[in-house]
């Protein structure tokens, strides 16, 4: 058997990779499943940017670039910054990576030594806290349940801060919740990090750009200046411009921190792909008209979900305001019993069920963090995510009390 390092034994494999591997069994034997288990827009990358990548390939941008962006890729991210959200990065100041996820990782590996304290709200993205026991520090995950609309509270923020915090996560709005914080909220939870100099703050702001009804994506170094040079404002194409393919993402953040994070890029993968580079200029700097399309067709199918869970005994969810995904409580099936006599105990049991009876994959709360809840992604096409609501209805209709039916 080959040894392999220890710092692998730090990770816990995901709780999605069951559901997954039954999934996928299952439509190997002509199973028609409906998966709401992905993470990615169900739209096409927009025609022009498309067309951007094609023509760096006929213009020979073949080659290696520079690790961290191209200068043309960091003139229109810091353009970017500051069109969007009024902060001021010179392009010394940006790192360009192969997606969001590797800047996130490289960040953490340049800021982490072992010991080191990373508050994660949670439910969190799955991969931070493994990227923080990769990188040898200690996820502190705070616990914040949809009676606080799963967003982090000043108080929660003081009480988790140590001397050995380094390093708070935000991501607003929120994977897997799509929670959104409000301007004022991050201006109480900035109040909180002032006194705490040592804190540096990554702020995930990937899915800025998918925000409903009212609610305005602000970031924080935008609305607490005082901390500017101790945030990294994570963004990227994948999500707002349907490129999770290109692998483009990037950072802003001081000075010392980019250099570091290039050097561990350069040691890695060397510069994201040329020609997603070329791409991602063309989507930053060009139209987004395309995006008010996007969301229109996101926003009608976030409230066609969300009455739809609701109206699910047993089930109940709050719109988000961001982002393409529906937490869902599974509370109310917690002690229920399938036909088949299977007394669900967690949600790693609903979403089996699900799969089962309604063949439906989504991802059970548990992986974020937090259950018993799950997630469905509603960046799927309308007609099969309503089907996929109309089967998970009639599954549940089939559960029992168990209490009920164990009376003699
Ligand atoms: C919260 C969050 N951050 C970052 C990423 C990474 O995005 P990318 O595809 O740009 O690496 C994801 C992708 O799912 C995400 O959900």
């Amino acid at each position: 058997m080959t040894t392999l390092a220890r710092r692998l034994s730090t990770i816990a494999p995901s709780a999605t990779i069951e559901i997954s591997r039954r999934a996928a069994d299952m439509r190997r034997q002509g199973l028609d499943i409906i998966s709401l288990s992905q993470g990615e827009p169900d739209f096409d990358t927009p025609a022009h940017i498309a067309q951007a990548g094609k023509r760096a390939i006929d213009d020979g941008q073949t080659r290696y670039t520079d690790v961290d962006g191209t200068p043309e890729l960091k003139q229109a991210v810091a353009a970017k910054f500051e069109r969007d959200n009024g902060l001021h990065y010179a392009t010394d100041q940006i790192s360009v990576g192969t997606g969001g996820k590797q800047v996130i990782f490289n960040a953490l590996f340049a800021l982490i030594d072992p010991e080191d304290e990373v508050i994660i709200p949670a439910p969190y993205w799955v991969s931070y806290p493994d990227m923080v026991r990769l990188a040898g520090g200690m996820p502190v995950c705070v616990e914040c349940d949809g009676t606080q609309g799963f967003k982090l509270t000043p108080e929660q923020l003081e009480t988790a801060i140590t001397p050995q915090t380094k390093c708070l996560i935000l991501n607003s709005p929120g994977n897997p919740t799509g929670a959104g914080y409000h301007r004022e909220e991050l201006i109480a939870l900035g109040e909180v990090l002032k006194r705490h100099p040592q804190v540096f703050v990554i702020s995930d702001d990937i899915y800025e750009y998918l925000a409903y009804d009212d609610w305005a994506f602000t970031t924080l170094a935008a609305v607490v200046p005082e901390l500017f040079e101790r945030t990294l404002t994570v963004n990227g194409v994948s999500k707002g411009y349907a490129m999770t393919g290109w692998r483009i993402g990037f950072g802003g953040g001081p000075k010392d921190l980019i250099r570091a994070m290039a050097m561990l890029q350069g040691q890695m993968t060397t510069n994201p792909s040329a020609i997603s580079q070329a791409a991602a200029v063309e989507a930053l700097n060009g139209s987004r008209e395309f995006l008010e399309e996007h969301l229109e067709i996101f926003r009608q199918r976030r409230d066609m979900c969300t009455a739809a869970f609701n109206a699910i005994d047993g089930l109940s969810c709050r719109a988000p305001e961001g982002a393409f995904y529906l937490f869902i409580s599974c509370q109310g099936l917690i002690g229920r019993k399938t036909p088949e006599g299977e007394v669900l105990e967690r949600d790693v049991d609903v979403a089996r069920f699900l799969l089962d009876a309604a063949h439906v994959a989504v991802v059970p709360g548990t992986a974020f963090g937090l259950g018993p809840w799950f997630r469905i992604s509603f960046a799927a096409a309308t007609e099969r995510l309503g089907e996929a609501c109309e089967r998970i209805a009639h599954a549940c209709e089939t559960l029992t009390d168990a209490s009920m039916t164990e009376r003699p």
